[in-house]
């Protein structure tokens, strides 16, 4: 049985390098005796080599990447640098990215191509409309004959995530419905899909067993330690 996934989106935090190597080390202290369970730490791009320990209990994240490997692109980073610096995982299409960036699915997928083609498992973040969202993506990762194994998919509905104005966290029985009109288009039971928004270490629990996912991406709740380290726990249980 594949194990339970827990990844941690931390978006444009914490304010500075002391406080993210604190929070790293106090996460991995508490994971560490925690089997069953993958947690991945995804932080802003400039902590990401320095939290990078290859014997941690922690695997390492990025919240996003190019589709080009190197050259002439302003700002951007590849998946192969990410590689280098110790990453394995890749959050791509995050709503917030799609939001303030204005990344479109084209985009997506050819960031998703471009982290599968450097053996980082891209963490895909499909919004409400699924049968949209997976048409332009999945298909097309057909299409380039990559092979999907390596993928995540996130059910993550943009209303859902905690910083939204009147958020709520979408009801297990509807991450449920999703689940299984995501499962019906992608036809490859070995693809874990997450569920992410507003998810803690209350909730997290029904997520796993009504709403059928198998681990969640975690914003606001995993930038606190303890309260992360008490939702991974309740995680295994489930
Ligand atoms: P949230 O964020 O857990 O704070 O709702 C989740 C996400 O945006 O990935």
């Amino acid at each position: 049985m594949n194990k339970t996934l827990v990844i941690a989106n931390w978006k444009m935090n914490p304010a500075n390098m002391r406080e993210a190597l604190v929070l790293a080390q106090r996460v991995e202290q508490g994971v560490k005796s925690i089997g069953g369970v993958t947690v991945v730490l995804c932080p802003p791009f400039p902590y990401l080599a320095a939290i990078s320990n290859k014997q941690s209990a922690i695997k390492l994240g990025a919240q996003d990447c190019f589709w080009e490997q190197k050259g002439a692109f302003t700002g951007e980073v590849s998946p192969a640098m990410l590689k280098d610096v110790g990453c394995s995982y890749v959050i791509l299409g995050h709503s917030e990215r799609r939001r303030y960036a204005r990344e479109s699915l084209p985009m997506i997928a050819k960031k998703i191509k471009a982290a599968l083609v450097t053996s980082l498992t891209p963490v895909v973040c499909v919004g409400e409309n699924v049968e949209k969202d997976l048409k332009s993506i999945v298909h097309k990762i057909e299409n380039w004959k990559l092979g999907i194994g390596n993928l995540v998919l996130v059910y993550e509905p943009e209303w859902a995530i905690s910083t939204r104005k009147n958020a709520k966290a979408a009801t297990p029985e509807h991450c449920k419905k999703a689940v299984v009109r995501m499962q019906g288009l992608i036809k490859n039971e070995t693809i874990p899909i997450l569920y992410g928004g507003s998810v803690d270490a209350a909730n997290v629990e029904a997520f796993m067993v009504q709403g059928g996912v198998q681990g969640v991406l975690v914003g606001g709740a995993s930038l606190d330690a303890e309260k992360f380290v008490a939702l991974v726990k309740n995680a295994k249980k489930a």
